[in-house]
């Protein structure tokens, strides 16, 4: 009976195939309606304003900032001139405590320019005035490189004042209230660019940028003339004329470049889709279940990022403790008691569902991870634990796969090929942390994109920062020429 009830409640996280289909088919209309759309969409569909993967001739000294992962980081890149090879890189994390996240935007600001300048002391560079990348993991309105207005907060911040401000002028602010260092931002990117920039100075194939970790994103290069929304002056109510004459520029940056080197390519965009908002028009209802109602009414944007919500890390956790709980109610599961630590959001970090998940694991060393956490169990309740552990992280990976599926085809369409090569630089704690998600997630687009042949490539440690300073570097060369 038991055994009955538990695969009752796991019924509904357990996708066919036509569901995964249909999630492929819902994720492209969703990024269409996007690149079409100039008001709000559930799929942002944000142009980046990089125009190009790095070619290996990228040089110089940057500083890169990466906010909005598990970590801050403060980087030092250092690529040598006429070497292809890897940058150096130094690098700090600091933490950011919620408090911070949580408060004033002025006060989170002053903390990063804080330990920018420890950083900077660390390295004993305070006089340099380096050039600059942001790695910002947020969805901002980019009008050029180094500008981009946050749209919304997701994942855990919430700080005040920041929405509809550009994230690069309040950090300017505040290191001219600091008084001590100087820098020259020179890009602000969304860690999925940083990531695809990251891989693709490994793999030119690499032309989409995947992070499965406290969030999930996807970036891709699309052609310009498909980004109807920059694509014209008219209704571009940004202050879009520079944008749209900087456009011009690039893409006869591009054209010389492309002469230069002997082939006519399609000028192209990179596009931070922001794909974790699909489902916010309700698209995704018939797969939502009401655990996953209840983790997002939990969470500090109700109704929002709904896909990200049933995909990413900072979520996965509280999905299952919500099944857990509601299998401990009915008394199927830690003796029918709801104890605190049942309770507590936020204990079922990444890493413990990843423990948990693994194959190498006894049942008795799942228990001990549960009892660390404050969970008395029995075999029987290890066994379940770790079911729905799996079943929650299997349909998030499907998920992510079915979404990977419509990006891919939809680059081969634009292409008018029968058949696509092309690599995914991937980053985030999820992806690399857990034992099976990335082996499902490769599975399922495999099967739902057959005419694609997708390799995936992790990015190196650091990866965010090394890709925003490869972006500055492409941004600085392009004003050399
Ligand atoms: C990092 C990026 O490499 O990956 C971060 O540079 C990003 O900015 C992160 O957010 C995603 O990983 P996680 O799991 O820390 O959210
Ligand atoms: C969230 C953010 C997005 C970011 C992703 C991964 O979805 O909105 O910008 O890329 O998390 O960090």
């Amino acid at each position: 009976l038991r055994r009955r009830q538990v695969d009752e409640t796991l019924s509904p996280f357990r996708l066919s195939q036509e569901q995964l289909q249909l999630v492929k088919t819902r994720m492209r209309a969703g990024l269409e309606a996007g690149l079409k759309s100039k008001g709000p969409s559930a799929i942002k569909m944000l142009p980046s304003f990089v125009y190009r993967t790095p070619d290996g001739t990228e040089y110089g000294q940057y500083l890169a900032l990466d906010l909005g992962g598990t970590n801050f980081r403060v980087l030092l890149v250092n690529f040598k001139q006429g070497l292809q090879q890897n940058p150096r890189l130094y690098h700090k994390i600091y933490t950011i405590p919620l408090g911070i996240m949580q408060g004033s935007g002025e006060e989170l600001f002053d903390h990063i320019a804080e330990c920018v300048s420890d950083f900077l002391d660390y390295m004993g560079m305070k006089n340099a005035r380096l050039p600059a990348g942001f790695t910002f993991s947020f969805p901002c309105k980019q009008t050029s490189i180094d500008t981009g207005t946050l749209v919304s907060w997701t994942k855990r911040f919430k700080a005040t004042d920041c929405e509809g401000h550009d994230v690069v002028n309040m950090l300017r602010e505040a290191i001219k209230r600091r008084n001590e260092f100087d820098l020259d931002i020179a890009a602000v990117v969304n860690d999925t660019v940083a990531t695809m920039m990251s891989c693709a100075f490994e793999d030119p194939q690499c032309e989409i940028g995947l992070i499965a970790g406290t969030g999930t994103n996807v970036c891709y290069m699309e052609e310009l003339k498909n980004i109807e929304k920059i694509g014209q002056k008219t209704g571009n109510k940004d202050g879009a004329e520079g944008t749209a004459e900087g456009e011009e520029d690039e893409q006869d940056d591009g054209r010389e470049r492309e002469r230069k080197e002997g082939h006519a390519e399609i000028p192209k965009m990179c596009i931070n889709t922001e794909w974790g908002g699909l489902g916010d028009d309700g698209s995704l209802d018939d797969i939502i279940t009401p655990y996953d109602t209840e983790v997002d009414q939990n969470s500090l944007n109700p109704g929002k990022q709904r896909f990200e919500k049933l995909t990413s890390g900072m979520y996965l956790g509280e999905v299952v403790r919500q099944v857990l709980l509601d299998l401990t109610r009915g008394s199927l599961l830690f003796r029918g008691h709801v104890t605190e630590a049942l309770k507590t959001p936020g204990i079922f970090q990444t890493k413990y569902l990843s423990h948990i998940e693994s194959d190498r694991l006894a049942l008795l060393q799942v228990r001990s991870i549960l009892q660390q956490l404050g969970l008395d169990s029995t075999c029987d309740d290890s066994i379940i634990v770790k079911e729905v552990c799996g079943a929650v992280s299997r349909r998030a990976a499907q998920l992510c796969g079915a979404g990977m599926a419509a990006v891919v085809d939809k680059i081969r369409e634009n292409r008018g090929l029968d058949h696509l090569n092309v690599t995914v630089g991937v980053d985030g704690t999820l992806y690399k942390l857990h034992p099976h998600f990335s082996s499902i997630l490769q599975e399922t687009a495999r099967i739902l994109a057959p005419q694609c042949n997708v390799t995936f490539l992790p990015s190196e440690e650091g990866g965010g920062g090394k890709g925003a300073a490869l972006i500055t570097a492409v941004a600085r060369q392009k004003l050399e020429m």
